[in-house]
């Protein structure tokens, strides 16, 4: 019996940045996301007697070697946790342009979680969903919700889960600005491992974040935009700074996303709400109104070709599919 899935990927706006428990990825610190329309990914998996091995194709290709490894080490934990022991024919789509600058993890293995664990016949409760994904990667623990959606860092497995905020219902959007769209010399697992090791700026960068996030949750629930979008794009300056100060230091950020900060401070000049924030790679993603979409679009692209830019707009949770996926 078959199972399939769809989730959707997610922006944190108070950032997850470090492991304490790098096998159960439990994170230092919590975080907070908007799940957003734009771009989702959908998975089927068929558990089948007579497979020597999972057998993943993606987008229409059959994965081999390392491609798959990541999956097969989440399959097996399935596996273990669920007492049955097939492996499963697993067939997955991404609607993550490559162009819109993001990555697939958060949906993927949200979505590879609902569906694995309806056809292993696992506990598909919300809480158990997202501590399920979080060991796939840890921002698709945030993926499982709707809207504005909190990881709390927790002290174990059982506690260390995601949970709804706010639906975000008000009209908010993302518009996101790919800047390069090559992959990036330092994944986020490891450039995490190194900060943690590291950064002189690490312990401060733990407690602001936690502070940050206890400022934001009342911003979002009154819709305050402004300040929502200031406590975001600090929070993200503080990460990337973290970095700066790992030894070896290194950054993520070029030429390109300084250009999009300077739109999102020239635009706030001209009294725009408007505010940026970057995850572990190039690309700049601006928080705002609906109402000024245009205007930033038209901004953006003075420097930007149209199709490297992309508007979002708070996307649904983890939702089951009646047809295999093809
Ligand atoms: C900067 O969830 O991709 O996007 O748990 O190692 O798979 P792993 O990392 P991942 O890291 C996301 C880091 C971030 C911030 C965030 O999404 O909270």
């Amino acid at each position: 019996m078959y199972a399939a899935a769809r989730a959707y990927t997610n922006i944190a706006l108070i950032k997850y940045w470090g492991k304490k428990d790098e096998q159960l990825i439990l994170p230092m610190n919590s975080s907070l996301s908007l799940t957003l329309d734009a771009f989702y990914t959908e998975t089927s998996v068929e558990p089948l007697q007579g497979l020597h091995e999972d057998e993943v194709m993606m987008d229409g290709v059959l994965l081999s070697g390392a491609s798959v490894a990541k999956i097969n080490r989440f399959m097996n934990l399935v596996r273990e946790k669920s007492g049955r022991h097939m492996f499963a024919r697993i067939v997955t789509r991404n609607h993550v342009p490559v162009a819109s600058g993001f990555a697939s993890s958060a949906s993927g293995f949200a979505t590879l979680s609902a569906a694995a664990a309806r056809a292993y016949g696992m506990d598909c409760s919300g809480a158990a969903l997202s501590r399920l994904a979080r060991r796939g990667s840890g921002s698709a623990s945030r993926s499982i919700y709707g809207g504005f959606v909190k990881w709390m860092k927790g002290t174990d497995d059982a506690s260390s889960y995601a949970v709804p905020v706010d639906p975000a219902k008000w009209p908010i959007c993302l518009v996101s600005v790919a800047v390069n769209k090559q992959p990036k010399k330092i994944s986020s697992r490891e450039g995490m491992r190194r900060t943690v090791k590291t950064s002189s700026f690490y312990p401060v960068w733990i407690k602001e974040a936690e502070r940050d996030l206890a400022r934001i949750e009342p911003a979002i629930r009154k819709h305050d935009l402004d300040m929502v979008g200031k406590i975001a794009e600090a929070n993200a300056l503080k990460m990337h700074a973290a970095m700066l100060a790992a030894d070896p230091p290194f950054t993520y950020w070029e030429e390109g996303t300084m250009t999009v900060m300077r739109c999102a401070v020239h635009l706030r000049e001209q009294g725009i709400p408007c505010y940026f924030t970057m995850d572990a790679g190039p690309n700049v993603k601006l928080l705002c109104s609906e109402a000024d979409v245009g205007r930033i679009l038209e901004d953006l692209s003075e420097f930007f070709p149209s199709e490297s830019l992309t508007v979002a707009r708070p996307g649904p949770g983890v939702d089951y599919l009646k047809n295999p996926i093809q």
